[in-house]
Parts: C-alpha cells; sequence; structure tokens
C-alpha cells in the first residue's frame, strides 16, 4: 500500500497512530538538528519532521530531499508544539520512521505556492506543474462540482444528454470554423461545431423533447480574457415551449447553482431588460448591473450653444460618477485619455463638476452657462459633490464609448465586487444587424432564430426593426449564456435565408438537412447554451475563463505546452491532397 490516509486528512484525534503517507515536497526548512518537510497532495499539507538525534541516517537522507520530490513516509501521528491555525492539519505532524525516495525532481521553473513568482507564459508552458498549484486546483474542482450538479438538476428535470458529431459541416454561429482535412474525401472537409446548435434541433424533430449537452465548441475568433478557440457549452433544447417556458426553466437551473457553490438565494425572478432599453441605458447588451450610472440623454438640453462638438452630434449623453468632483485635473485627463485610445475611440470628454458648495466647474463654461448645465446636472439626479461626464458622437459609437467609460468608472469607485451578483436577462434583442462593409444584414443570433410574432410583417418593409425571439443571461456584465425559440416552419425558414443574402441553392448546400427535417413534423421549440467556462470563472471570482480550463490556450490560440498548433509532414499533407503555400498568404 502506497498510503494509509492522505496529506489532508490527520487531526489532534490521530495522534499517536502510525501512518503512512506519499505525495510531494512543498518545502523543506533545515533548523539545527530538525528538518522539517512540508508534504502535499491534492487534499492538503502535512508536515514531516526529521529529527538527528532520532535517526540521523534518515536526517541525513531528508536534508537530501529536493522541492517537488515524490516521497513516501512512514511515522507517528504527534501534536505539535507550533500549531498551524491556517492549515486544517496544523495541530499535528509526523515523527518519520521510513522515507522512501519515489521519485526525483528537477528544480522547479517557478515555485508551487498560491502566489508563484511564475510569469504567464512560463505556467502555460509547464502548465502541469501550475496544475499542482491549489489556488489553480480548486478552480478545477469548483468546475467539477458544478458539471456534476448541472447534470443533476437536468436530469432531475428530464433532460437527456446526448451526444452530438464532432466532425460536421459548418455551423451558423457566426465565428469562423476549424476545419479538418478528409483523407477519404480528398479535396473535402469537416468543420469542427461552432455549437451543436443544429444537431439539437434535429432531435426535437426526432422527438427527444429535452435535450441538454455539457459539450466542447470550436470557434476560431480573435481571442480575450472570456473566450478561447474550444470551449465548452452547457447546451439545452426543449420541444412545445415558448419563450418563458425557457426563461422560467434556466432561471431555475442558474438560481440552483448559485445556491449549491455560493449559497446565495436570489428570491426574487431576475430582472428583464430589452435590448433596446440595455442599449440606452448602459450602451452595452450585456450590463453591469452591480452598479448604477445609467446613461442620462443630454442632446435637447445641448442644443443651439454654438458647441459644434455636441451640436453636430445626434447623440450627447453622459454618467454621473457619485462623490467624484474632487477628481483633479491629471486624474480627468487620465480618464480622457483613456475614452480615447484607439480600441475606444472617442475624439474627447467633458465634464461637469458639481462642487460641494454648490457651484459649478466644468470643461465646456465657455459654451453654456451655469443655469443650462445645471439642467443636465438636474435630469442626471446629481448631487452636489458628483461628477458629470459627457460624450457626444453617433449613437451608438458613443453609447458604446460611454458604456466604456461607465465600467472604468465603476472599477475606481470600486463597484465591481466580484462576490456580489447581479444576474439579468436582455431581451428582444433585433434579428438582423446590418454590416455596412457587406452592405447586408447578417443574423444577430442565428439564422434559425425565429422573429417577434408581432413584427413578421415588417421583415420585408423594415427588415432592420424586426425583434427576435431571443434571450440573453448576463452576470455582472459578461454574457453567460443565449438562445431563442427557433424557426420550425420551412417556410419562414426559407424567407429568413433569403433575407440573410443566401441563395436557394446556398442554403440548400449549408442547411438542406435540416430544412429537411422540417418536412416531416418539426415540433415548435427553442432553447439556449450557457458558456460553461465563464459560468465557474464567474462564480470563482476569476477575470479569465483561462484559469477554470485545465490546458488553456494562450491569446494566440497556442497551447505554449505542446506546442500545438505545429506543422505536419509532407507525408501527412500528401495523403490528404494538401499543399502549403505560405508565400501565397503572405
Ligand atoms: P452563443 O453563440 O451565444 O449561442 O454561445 C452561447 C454561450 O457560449 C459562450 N461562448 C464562449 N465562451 C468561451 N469562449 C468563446 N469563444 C465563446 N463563445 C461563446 C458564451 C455564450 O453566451 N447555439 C447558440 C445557443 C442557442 O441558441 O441555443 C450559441 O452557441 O457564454
Amino acid at each position: 500500500m502506497y498510503r494509509t490516509n492522505t496529506c489532508g486528512e490527520l487531526r489532534i484525534s490521530d495522534a499517536g497512530k502510525k501512518t503512512t503517507l506519499a505525495g510531494w515536497v512543498q518545502r523543506i526548512r533545515k533548523m539545527g538538528g530538525m528538518t522539517f518537510v512540508d508534504l502535499r497532495d491534492r487534499y492538503g499539507i502535512t508536515q514531516l519532521v526529521f529529527n538527528s538525534e532520532t535517526d540521523s541516517d534518515l536526517f541525513e537522507a531528508a536534508n537530501k530531499l529536493g522541492r517537488e520530490f515524490v516521497i513516501q513516509i512512514t511515522g507517528t501521528v504527534e501534536e505539535r508544539s507550533n500549531k498551524n491555525p491556517h492549515l486544517p492539519t496544523g495541530d499535528i505532524e509526523i515523527i518519520v520512521s521510513e522515507l522512501n525516495v519515489l521519485n526525483k525532481s528537477d528544480v522547479p521553473p517557478f515555485t508551487i505556492e498560491d502566489e508563484t513568482d511564475g510569469g504567464d507564459d512560463l505556467r502555460m508552458k509547464y502548465r502541469y506543474l501550475d496544475l499542482r498549484r491549489p489556488a489553480v486546483r480548486k478552480n478545477l474542482e469548483l468546475r467539477h462540482r458544478m458539471a456534476f450538479e448541472i447534470r443533476r438538476y437536468l436530469d432531475g428535470k428530464g433532460f437527456l444528454e446526448v451526444e452530438t458529431p464532432v466532425l460536421i459541416k459548418s455551423t451558423p454561429e457566426g465565428a469562423r470554423d476549424f476545419v479538418v482535412p478528409s483523407r477519404m474525401n480528398p479535396g473535402q472537409f469537416y468543420a469542427l461545431p461552432q455549437s451543436p446548435q443544429t444537431f439539437k434541433q434535429l432531435l426535437m424533430v426526432s422527438g427527444f423533447d429535452r435535450y441538454f449537452q455539457i459539450v466542447k465548441c470550436f470557434r476560431d475568433e480573435d481571442l480575450r480574457a472570456d473566450r478561447q478557440p474550444e470551449f465548452t457549452q452547457i447546451d439545452c433544447e426543449m420541444s412545445f415551449v415558448e419563450q418563458e417556458d425557457v426563461l422560467q426553466m434556466f432561471e431555475g437551473l442558474v438560481k440552483h447553482i448559485f445556491k449549491y457553490v455560493k449559497d446565495i438565494d436570489f428570491t426574487e425572478p431576475f430582472p428583464r431588460m430589452t435590448w433596446a432599453d440595455a442599449m440606452r441605458l448602459y450602451g452595452s447588451d450585456k450590463p453591469d448591473t452591480r452598479f448604477g450610472m445609467q446613461f442620462v440623454e443630454l442632446k435637447d438640453l445641448t442644443e443651439g450653444s454654438g458647441f459644434s462638438v455636441v451640436d453636430e452630434a445626434p447623440y450627447v449623453g453622459a454618467i454621473v460618477a457619485p462623490g467624484c468632483a474632487g477628481y483633479t485635473r491629471k486624474q480627468l485627463d487620465k480618464l480622457t485619455d483613456f475614452v480615447k485610445r484607439p480600441q475606444i475611440g472617442a475624439k474627447g470628454m467633458m465634464w461637469v463638476k458639481y462642487e460641494e458648495d454648490g457651484s459649478i466647474k466644468s470643461s465646456v463654461g465657455k459654451f453654456f452657462s451655469d443655469e443650462k448645465i445645471m439642467t443636465w446636472l438636474e435630469r442626471g439626479n446629481a448631487k452636489p459633490g458628483d461628477l458629470m461626464l459627457i460624450l457626444s458622437g453617433e449613437t451608438m459609437k458613443t453609447r458604446k464609448q460611454l458604456n466604456e467609460l461607465r465600467l472604468e468608472m465603476g472599477n475606481q469607485l470600486g463597484l465591481r465586487d466580484p462576490n456580489k451578483f447581479s444576474c439579468l436577462w436582455v431581451v428582444d434583442f433585433p434579428l438582423f444587424e446590418w454590416d455596412d462593409e457587406t452592405q447586408r444584414y447578417y443574423a444577430m443570433h442565428h439564422p434559425f432564430t425565429s422573429p417577434n410574432p408581432e413584427d413578421i410583417d415588417l421583415l420585408d418593409s423594415d427588415t432592420g426593426a424586426v425583434r427576435a425571439t431571443a434571450y440573453d443571461m448576463v452576470v455582472n456584465g459578461n454574457e453567460l449564456g443565449g438562445g431563442s425559440i427557433r424557426i420550425h416552419d420551412s417556410q419562414l425558414q426559407d424567407k429568413m435565408f433569403h433575407l440573410l443574402g443566401l441563395s436557394e441553392e446556398e442554403a440548400r448546400y449549408k442547411f438542406g438537412f435540416l430544412m429537411n427535417a422540417f418536412k416531416y413534423g418539426a415540433p415548435p421549440h427553442g432553447g439556449l447554451a450557457f458558456g460553461f467556462d465563464r459560468f465557474v470563472s464567474i462564480l470563482a471570482g476569476l477575470d479569465s475563463i483561462r484559469d477554470v480550463i485545465a490546458f488553456p490556450k494562450n491569446n494566440a490560440g497556442r497551447d505554449m505546452m505542446i506546442d500545438a498548433p505545429s506543422e505536419i509532414d509532407d507525408s501527412q499533407l500528401d495523403e490528404l491532397c494538401i499543399r502549403v503555400d505560405l508565400d501565397e498568404k503572405k
């Protein structure tokens, strides 16, 4: 037997017992005739004691140990004189009588501690060592517990987990596909699924009624903290449902998981906000509602001053930062630089300080009287001591810039507490999104999303105004999940493809299988998918989903540890009838 106990198990009640433990050497402290070793495994840390007076050979052997050696020891559990209240095993130590080195270790490239000295790249290269750190391991333990509980919950509601294929034909989620060449079908390619969207709809046609799958999805898109090229969804679909049924069901799941993981009770229904309101009040379809600072529209109150920055802009909007009238010139300049960053793109920022004594100081005093500015402050419910920040320009662009500014102010004021959770349904998304570059409409969600029945008449006359039966679940400013009620009528689906600029031929080529299936009695259906990595990272209070993925990719889409992607042999390329021409790419 390699061990009788784990390193997280022994307590004062075990004093006097003989035990055998196995694990990794976390730390060695040599103190004269005594050497202390912290032995670590997945379950915890136990202190080992080697005493030169009781066994000098053993003491010598202990002094030759190095960090991350794998050892097995046998010894006696004893009460510690110098207890460590921070460790569950901190009341005891093991007086070692036998030591067996199971494996030596090179000096690890960074310290295997919660606060490590290893940078991101190094830790990714040696991810297997990074995963030894308790802080990282805890995230994966949480991930496991959540996956387990989600399965249990959905099983209890009658959902069946069905696996869908990974080598498929392009899916319509709007990102680029990863493709896989087929050796047996030269010149042809599979696509990896951006989601199992079409398959879950087919399962509804098959009568499965309630489907879910915790499933890998693949999207070749630019990466960010909350995006990975391969990520995991909790993908769900239900038959004979309306939007309300879907929202109720999955609000139930989210609440259950919050209770299970964080012991948080959401007793009230999650608020719902239309997409139009979210854009108007927060400039984002995923507003962080942990704090207020909703937008105040000022266009009508700024008219006619002769100040071109506002006169020529279709939109003038502001936020009121509470208690920030004391911001210095330097702080305001920094905020201006922030909104002028190329990623945000504002041309400048106006500000108004509503001083504690009721007076007004502003960057636009030359153009507006104090009385005029007071009407802005009143509209924004500003109080003495508050700071108003104003942006102007093209409506949607400026709202998005103001959203960034609002989030930045939220950060500066500590209003984005990771231990506070604010959930929200955003509903009534537009069905289409216009793209100036290609001069055509795209599906805002995907082409199977049903239009809002009230707007069907507008499909031809006012296409851009048609609302979708689509919804997103937003938590703390993150899009946790999204879905829709689907089109189950093949004629309406044809029309949708047509509006999206797909010829009949193209639609048949891409989605003929689904269109055919719809001819054989498709039930009304709808569903959604949650980003599982995002769900875990939000509940773990982390900024990046990388920290909840065992072997993630970096921002360039590389796995630093296995060094992928990589070139393949000419013989493999020949077999696949593929020629690589990097010069052409340049
Ligand atoms: P959608 O594209 O909105 O919907 O994706 C659902 C959820 O998946 C997560 N997500 C991601 N997580 C990490 N990295 C990524 N690259 C990434 N992309 C998306 C988000 C998102 O809310 N088939 C539809 C669902 C449906 O209609 O039922 C779909 O995939 O949390």
